[in-house]
């Protein structure tokens, strides 16, 4: 496609006000839990971002505040599922993640170094891959559905103990094979509308779509529980909803193409808090 048609679609989509920054609120979890809310773009990102934002940034006041504590966030509920998952014995081993994990805490900062490079696997994991390599492999137990209610919670549970913590995730070594393949996914253009994750969260952030304030599309605040669907959400039924919006076939939670696409969207917000599960509309 021209490049005037797509700046022609483009402009068609962008409607209202241009609003080109993101507020300046700042983000305190329960009075107590300071996320860094916006960094100095990591060094990959050189010539494509100065700044990385969090999605908080862009949402509403309203939207803002039920983030802001876990008594009003409805994401904490699916927590509170995952803590008692955590305790419970299931599979054919009696074993429960408890048994060799401890508590919770055990987990802090875990979270933030996802997706990784597994060694013994020869592959980049997602969480939920680990998790499930737990399951099948250590305990005897079905995998959880990719994105689905168990996986999501038990993910909710595990960032919940990394709040505040800076994304780490590592895009060197045997991993930078799988970066590349996400990074060029990241500028493919998908669909008819012929549009690439770029052109949005990155060339138009701050631009109204419809009546959405459009983020730089970053992950650190997964899972998030949605206004608009009552429920926690993973990363890859994001990134679903987003290719579909394009008018573009998409790819499956878990697929080889949505874990490296997860690899790199997630190096992008290196530097800013994990605040799973957060709240967005
Ligand atoms: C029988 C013992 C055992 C059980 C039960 C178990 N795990 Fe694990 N888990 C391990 C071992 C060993 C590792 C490290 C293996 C590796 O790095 O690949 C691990 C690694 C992990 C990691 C990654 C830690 C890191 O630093 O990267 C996560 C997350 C995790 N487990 C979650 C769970 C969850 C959730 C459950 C319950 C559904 C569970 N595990 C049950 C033994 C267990
Ligand atoms: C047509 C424009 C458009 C394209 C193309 C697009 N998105 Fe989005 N995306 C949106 C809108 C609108 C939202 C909701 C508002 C927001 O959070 O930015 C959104 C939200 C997101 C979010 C949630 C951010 C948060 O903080 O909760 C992520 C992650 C995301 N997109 C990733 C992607 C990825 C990866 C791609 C490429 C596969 C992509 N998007 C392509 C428009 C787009």
């Amino acid at each position: 496609m021209k490049r005037t048609t797509l700046t022609a679609i483009a402009l068609a989509m962008v409607t209202g006000p241009a609003m080109a920054d993101p507020d300046a609120d700042a983000l305190v979890v329960n009075g107590e839990i300071e996320m860094v809310t916006e960094a100095s773009a990591p060094a990959h990102l050189e010539g494509a971002l100065k700044t990385v934002y969090s999605g908080w940034r862009f949402r509403s006041d309203e939207t803002q505040a039920v983030q802001m504590d876990d008594f009003d966030n409805p994401g904490m509920l699916g927590v509170e599922v995952a803590l008692d998952a955590w305790t419970e014995v299931a599979g054919t081993e009696g074993e429960s993640c408890a048994s060799c994990h401890g508590s919770p805490e055990e987990m802090a900062g875990v979270s933030a170094t996802y997706p990784k490079w597994d060694a013994a696997a020869g592959e980049v994991q997602t969480l939920t891959m680990q998790m499930n390599e737990c399951r099948t492999e250590r305990m005897g137990a079905e995998p959880y559905a990719y994105d689905k209610g168990d996986a999501i919670n038990m993910t909710a549970l595990l960032t919940s103990v990394s709040r505040g913590m800076p994304m780490s995730v590592a895009i060197d070594g045997p991993a930078a094979e799988t970066w590349e393949m996400g990074k060029e996914l990241y500028y493919t253009r998908f669909g008819q509308l012929e549009l690439s994750c770029a052109n949005c969260h990155e060339d138009n952030y701050g631009m109204m779509i419809r009546a959405d304030h459009l983020s730089q599309g970053q992950i650190n605040g997964f899972p998030t529980y949605r206004l608009k669907n009552t429920k926690l959400n993973g990363v890859h039924s994001r990134f679903k909803g987003c290719i579909r919006d394009t008018r573009a076939e998409t790819f499956a939670p878990g697929s080889p193409e949505l874990i490296a696409l997860e690899l790199y969207v997630a190096s992008r917000s290196n530097g800013l808090s994990v605040e799973g599960p957060s709240v967005r509309n």
